[in-house]
């Protein structure tokens, strides 16, 4: 029941960040949506899926930190041209 009681305190004290996926992306806004033709991608597009890429929406690694320090594994999506 205790570590209950401080497990909810640090998360009730982290409530800025609680349950979030987006910590800094463009947080003026309501809903981050990127939308892009399919005709202007030219042989590969590589996309953020972390929302960590200082060059959001495109991924620029930053992936790789955010696994290794929190135990995610989670990476870009990748489009390609045949
Ligand atoms: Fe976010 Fe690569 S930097 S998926």
């Amino acid at each position: 029941a205790v570590g209950t009681y401080l497990l909810s305190r640090y998360f009730s004290s982290r409530s800025d960040s609680k349950g979030k996926v987006n910590l800094e992306i463009n947080k003026d806004n309501a809903k981050v949506v990127h939308s892009f033709d399919i005709e202007d991608i030219s042989k590969k597009a590589v996309y953020c899926r972390c929302w960590r890429s200082k060059k959001f929406p495109y991924c620029d690694g930053a992936h790789t930190k955010h696994n290794e320090e929190t135990g995610d594994n989670v990476g870009p999506l990748i489009i390609k041209r045949r």
